[in-house]
């Protein structure tokens, strides 16, 4: 069982939120800012109860020698609240302590990346009760990082009072009845790369679904595995393993009828996957797996979709995954839930992001939630 934030009375109470701000950034600009505006209804009610909110996240590195810094976060989130952010270029110790106690209630103090401190990924205790100091309440926001086992994520929630974010039980509760009780047909796309941790969801999706749909790598690997491409990926032993695990012969599993291959002299070609020559990529699915795949998808009354059916950073190769996300959002009925950076990336690159029910934050979070029902991060929130 979760706290809610609608449960206490945050007044004047210094609230550590630990957010999912692991954002792409170049050149000091946050390029996507999806993860921060799922941060921004918790971030919102807790301004409004008269809290102090101190926001802690970690973020990858910008570039082979850039160090990461969480201060391009900062413009975007003033720019959308429309009122100054702080920002603490250290994440534990007197300088943010000073900084929190002097900030006003209802203000907004992001601190530097926590990853900075190497006690953050070693799950340190002593670093989680550094960062714990510095607040009186915890509450939970970063959905896309409660598969880490890492000190701020699972240690840290011990030591203070702890809350769900609103965004975090929302993602929590849309993903565990995608799971747990779906509406059938049940219909699961699966693209993209990730092999090993697609095959854990597939995996659990098969008993569960009543269609499951590839394209991507994912598909590649398929059809390598069965014969029916010659060439393509090498699959690891680890994938190998997995796929023990998996009944191909299922006829819920359907693999691209046609494909787009290509060698870079020899041009496009829209062809069976049989006919694919070894110095050949697949890079799309094609146009009959397309229809086949929009028939399945318009009888749906549960649709899930995770990883791009093509290479999709490549015009000559994004229809395939165009073409499908139109037909999910033409079946009104369904619920349709999408997950995963890439994909979720496309759907809105593609302006399309209000014909889904449900834009899932996480990658490895949402793969992980799905294989085993839960999270380090979510358990920790529990009380
Ligand atoms: C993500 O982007 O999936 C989350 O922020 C987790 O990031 P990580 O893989 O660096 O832990």
């Amino acid at each position: 069982m979760f706290r809610s934030l609608y449960d206490y009375n945050f007044f004047g109470k210094k609230v550590l939120v630990r957010c999912d701000f692991n954002v792409p950034v170049y050149k000091g600009k946050v390029l996507d800012d999806f993860k921060i505006i799922k941060a921004l209804s918790t971030i919102k009610y807790l301004r409004e109860s008269g809290a102090k909110i101190i926001l802690a996240s970690h973020i990858a590195q910008e570039g082979r020698w850039q160090k990461a810094s969480l201060r391009p976060v900062v413009p975007v989130l003033e720019g959308i609240l429309n009122e100054k952010v702080l920002f603490c270029p250290k994440s534990i110790g007197s300088k943010p302590k000073r900084m929190i106690d002097k900030m006003g209630l209802g203000k907004i103090l992001v601190l530097e990346n926590l990853r900075i401190n190497k006690g953050e990924e070693r799950n340190d205790e002593k670093f989680a009760k550094e960062l714990a100091a510095l607040a009186e309440i915890y509450v939970g926001e970063a959905f896309g990082c409660c598969h880490r086992k890492h000190s701020s994520i699972v240690i840290t929630p011990k030591l203070l009072p702890h809350f769900i974010g609103f965004e975090c039980e929302r993602e929590a509760n849309v993903l565990s009845s995608l799971i747990e009780n779906p509406q059938r047909p049940l219909v699961v796309l699966i693209g993209g790369a990730k092999v090993e941790s697609k095959l854990k969801m597939i995996a659990r999706f098969l008993p569960m679904a009543d269609y499951l749909l590839f394209g991507g790598k994912i598909a590649n690997i398929l059809l390598a595995i069965q014969k029916i491409i010659v060439g393509g990926p090498k699959p690891s032993q680890e994938t190998k393993d997995l796929l023990l695990r998996i009944d191909l012969t299922n006829p819920k599993i359907n693999l691209p009828l046609d494909v787009l291959a290509s060698f870079s002299e020899e041009g496009i070609r829209q062809i069976a996957p049989g006919s694919v020559r070894k110095e050949e990529e697949i890079l799309d699915i094609g146009q009959a797996t397309i229809e086949k795949f929009s028939e399945i998808i318009k009888i749906a009354k549960t649709i899930f979709w995770s990883g791009n059916l093509g290479l999709v950073e490549d015009s000559n190769f994004r229809n395939g995954s165009l073409s499908i996300a139109r037909a999910i959002i033409k079946n009104e009925k369904a619920l349709k839930i999408a997950g995963g950076g890439d994909t979720v990336a496309f759907i809105r690159a593609e302006g399309l992001e209000k014909g889904f029910s449900y834009l899932s934050s996480g990658g490895s979070a949402l793969l992980e939630f799905i294989a085993k029902g839960t999270l380090p991060g979510i358990e920790a929130l529990k009380i």
